[in-house]
């Protein structure tokens, strides 16, 4: 008698599920986008996929949410294209993927669309540009930063020697008269084996005057500056700087070590500003510092943000490609972009945006302290092979962060690697060199 309640109960659920607005009651075209959630960008994001259907009516938007891990999002995405899935029809790619999702014909081109190129940074069409055609469209730009508790670490370090040094001295510090202790942790950054470890390498490479490839495509991050920065990481653990959980934290495990109070100095992206800011989530509001990764000494090697991002393309077998295009023109207008400067700070890629009052307001590195922060940013290099190169790199970097390999040797394997299979692909140079 219950079960026959219970199934009574569940298909009258359905009736009713089917009735208000579930699939095939709801008459109206559906666009999908997939999008991340880190932090408040899934907030932000609905809120913008709200306005857009009060503005298009006979529209549904839906949010297919993806992994925070961006090499889990990656795998996820590739599954998807290669089972050439409709859904979604925009896709939120990271800033390094757009060559290699185009160059497998999962994109389609934008240019019929004639998008106003012209009002974006041109390093950011350049990046989303593959053999002549524009695929995607900047949605916002990231650059790496240094956060640090003002409390603790009144200036910024102005070399890269400072960060071990003033990090152990604050963690070794009496803390506030009858305030919580002094952090135990001195500096956390995003170190699981997944792209965002390559980001933070790369910043700590720059410092040191090294590059992931020279001006001929070879890769050679087993150089010197390379050997000395992935020692400079794995030594900072070692000598318990950065506590050895670093090994499997993302962006948001290390905004909340450091939002908790556990750690004097973080590395992350823009978005944790903002939260970090909030008295209500986060220990350490009005007590954050934020700068570059400064150079190492007498290394040649210059201060550093790894350049990150996101932009928006429309799946190659989309079936509403003319709405996934509205909603893209949509979400990349300045009104949003400053909308969603202002939510979770991520900059945009507009620069005449930078003129604008709004955006001043929004961001805590100071607008021109952002726009310069984006000139110079150090991108990684443009490639359709780049996932792979990546992971070839994350492994070597996670094994001697790890101590099972010395730094050298396990670098020297990773070029070998890198370069043995750009040769194989014949693809040398990255997609914009000559
Ligand atoms: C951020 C950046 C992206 C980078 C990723 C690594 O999402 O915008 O470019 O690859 O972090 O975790």
């Amino acid at each position: 008698m219950d079960s026959l309640a219970a199934a009574c109960r569940a298909s009258f659920l359905l009736l009713v599920l089917g009735a208000c607005g579930g699939g095939r009651a709801d008459p109206r075209p559906v666009v999908t986008i997939s999008g991340s959630a880190v932090g408040d960008e899934g907030a932000i994001l609905r809120r913008q996929m709200d306005r857009f259907m009060e503005l298009h009516p006979a529209v549904r938007v839906e949010l297919r949410q993806t992994p925070d891990d961006a090499s889990q999002r990656h795998q996820l995405y590739v599954q998807w294209l290669v089972a050439r899935a409709e859904d979604p029809d925009v896709l939120q790619l990271d800033v390094v993927w757009t060559p290699e999702f185009a160059a497998a014909g999962w994109l389609s081109p934008l240019d019929r669309f004639a998008p106003e190129a012209a009002a974006f940074f041109p390093a950011t069409i350049e990046a989303n540009r593959w053999d002549g055609s524009l695929y995607a469209m900047p949605w916002f730009v990231d650059v790496g930063l240094l956060y640090r508790r003002t409390d603790l670490v009144p200036e910024a370090p102005v070399s890269l020697e400072m960060l071990p040094a003033l990090a152990r001295a604050a963690m070794a510090g009496a803390g506030a008269p009858g305030g919580p202790p002094p952090p135990a942790a001195g500096w956390v950054w995003q170190g699981a084996r997944y792209e965002g470890l390559v980001t933070v390498y790369l910043e700590i490479l720059t410092a040191h005057g090294g590059r992931i490839m020279d001006d001929s495509g070879r890769v050679v991050v087993d150089d010197p500056p390379g050997v000395d920065a992935l020692t400079f990481m794995r030594d900072a653990i070692r000598r318990g700087v950065s506590p050895r959980e670093v090994l499997t934290w993302h962006e948001e495990e290390t905004r909340f070590a450091f939002q908790n109070g556990d750690a004097v100095f973080m590395r992350n992206w823009p978005y944790a500003a903002a939260l970090l800011a909030d008295s209500v989530r986060s220990q350490v509001a009005g007590r954050v510092g934020v700068s570059t990764i400064p150079a190492a000494r007498g290394s040649g090697g210059r201060p550093a943000s790894a350049l990150g991002g996101a932009q928006l393309a429309i799946n190659a077998h989309s079936d509403v490609p003319d709405l996934a295009w509205l909603l893209v023109s949509f979400l990349t207008a300045p009104e949003q972009m400053l909308e969603r400067a202002e939510a979770v700070g991520q900059l945009p890629p507009r620069p005449a945006l930078y003129d604008d009052a709004r955006l001043a307001a929004a961001l805590p590195l100071g607008v021109r302290v952002a726009r310069e922060a984006v000139a110079s940013a150090v991108p990684r290099p443009v490639t359709p092979l780049w996932s792979e190169l990546s992971e070839r790199l994350q492994i070597a970097l996670h094994s001697a962060l790890a101590g099972q390999v010395e730094p050298g040797p396990a670098l020297h394997t990773a070029a070998a690697d890198m370069n043995a299979l750009l040769e194989r692909s014949g693809l040398r140079y990255g997609m914009n060199a000559p």
